[in-house]
This record gives structure tokens, C-alpha cells and sequence, in this order.
């Protein structure tokens, strides 16, 4: 069986294009059956309408509370019956809402090696840091900021002359392997979660 996602993105979406790229061989066990965004008029969406994949958009200020849009964002998820749902570079936080529908089968990718660096900026606070290794997470989201079960992580090295774009790209090239292998597994092996522990596999 395939298993089918949504994917949500706010940006650039060069994660949902890995995404989108390994869901061609059907041996992936996955396909990506709807693109959400809450914003209009970026890349990501547009990859998914190159790919011929149907896209919603589901704008913060278009509701009257963030709860509203929560509600709106779940329910345009809904739609597609997803599987699982793939935050791939979406740049807001998730409900309770969205959470009471899709709880447990959420994932997020965040550019840094949790719990180190949560929020917004993971690339720039570790550069800021010092660290000398960082890297990327793959987790099931809760209601905190990048606090969810972690499922995979990759490290990757800091380099004296790095800026936050360099360092951030460097962590995107590990952050879509980490995603492509992860999400893939999950889709074709199961996975569970054990107290903190994530765990691939029934
Ligand atoms: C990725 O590095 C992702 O981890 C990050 O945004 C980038 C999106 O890149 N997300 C966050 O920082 C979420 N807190 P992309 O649009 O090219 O996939």
C-alpha cells in the first residue's frame, strides 16, 4: 500500500521537491497526494503544481483567531486523507486543532540537532553558539517549538568561515537525505513511539 502525504511548506520547498522526487519510484511506498501552504505565491507551491500535485493555501490573516485558521488548516489537510502529514519548511506553528486531527502522524524537519536550537532561526543560533557540529532533526510534532519524539537525526560539521546561509545549506543537503530515507521508511515500515523514543519499524 502507498502511503499518502500532505505536505505543508511556507518557502523555498527544495525538501517537498526530495520528497516529491523519490515518491516517482513507486518502491518508495509513498506519493504526495496535496501541498499546503499559508502563504501564496512561493517556489514550494509551485513545484507541486510542476509535479501536477493539488495545492491549498490556508492564509493566518484570512481567519478571524488562530485557532480559526488551525481549524481551516486541518480540515483543507483533511481533505487529501493523508497518511501522513510532512512539515517540510513550515514556518508556523501548528494547534491544538490540527493536532487533535493529526496528532501522532505529523513530522517536522527543523535545521538543527534538538533539543539544541529550536524555533525559527536553528542555523543562526548555532553559528552564534560556536558549535562545532549541528545538523538537522526529523520529529513527531507536539505542542511545543521542535520539542516532538525525535525519528532521525544527521550531524553536520561548522566550518570556521561559515555564515548562517552557507552553514544552512550545508544542512539542507543532510536535511532531505534525513527526510527522503525517513519518511520512506515509515511509509513502507511503520514506526512507533516509546515513551521519548521514536522508533521505525511495527
Ligand atoms: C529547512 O531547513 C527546514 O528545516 C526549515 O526551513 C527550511 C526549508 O527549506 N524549517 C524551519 O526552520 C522550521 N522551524 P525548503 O523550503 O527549501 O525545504
Amino acid at each position: 500500500m502507498t502511503a499518502r502525504l500532505v505536505v505543508l511548506v511556507s518557502g523555498s520547498g527544495t525538501n517537498l521537491q526530495a520528497l516529491l522526487d523519490a515518491c516517482a519510484d513507486p518502491a518508495y511506498g509513498a506519493s504526495v497526494v496535496a501541498v499546503g501552504a499559508d502563504r501564496d505565491d512561493i517556489e514550494g507551491l509551485a513545484r507541486a503544481e510542476r509535479a501536477g500535485v493539488p495545492t491549498f493555501v490556508a492564509r493566518v490573516g484570512d481567519f478571524s483567531s488562530r485557532d480559526h485558521w488551525d481549524r481551516a488548516l486541518a480540515d483543507k489537510v483533511a481533505a487529501f486523507e493523508p497518511d501522513l502529514v510532512v512539515l517540510a519548511g513550515f514556518m508556523k506553528l501548528v494547534g491544538p486543532g490540527f493536532l487533535a486531527a493529526f496528532g501522532g502522524r505529523t513530522v517536522n524537519t527543523h535545521p538543527a540537532l534538538s533539543p539544541s536550537f529550536p524555533g525559527m532561526h536553528g542555523p543562526r543560533d548555532a553559528l552564534d553558539y560556536g558549535v562545532k557540529v549541528t545538523g538537522c532533526t526529523l520529529f513527531v510534532v507536539d505542542e511545543g517549538v521542535d520539542t516532538g519524539v525525535i525519528l532521525a537525526q544527521s550531524v553536520v560539521p561548522v566550518q570556521d568561515d561559515d555564515d548562517v546561509e552557507s552553514l544552512h545549506e550545508r544542512i539542507k543537503v543532510a536535511e532531505r537525505a534525513m527526510l527522503v530515507d525517513t519518511v520512506g521508511r515509515m511509509a513502507r515500515e511503520g514506526f512507533r513511539v516509546e515513551g521519548r523514543r521514536g522508533l521505525l519499524g511495527r
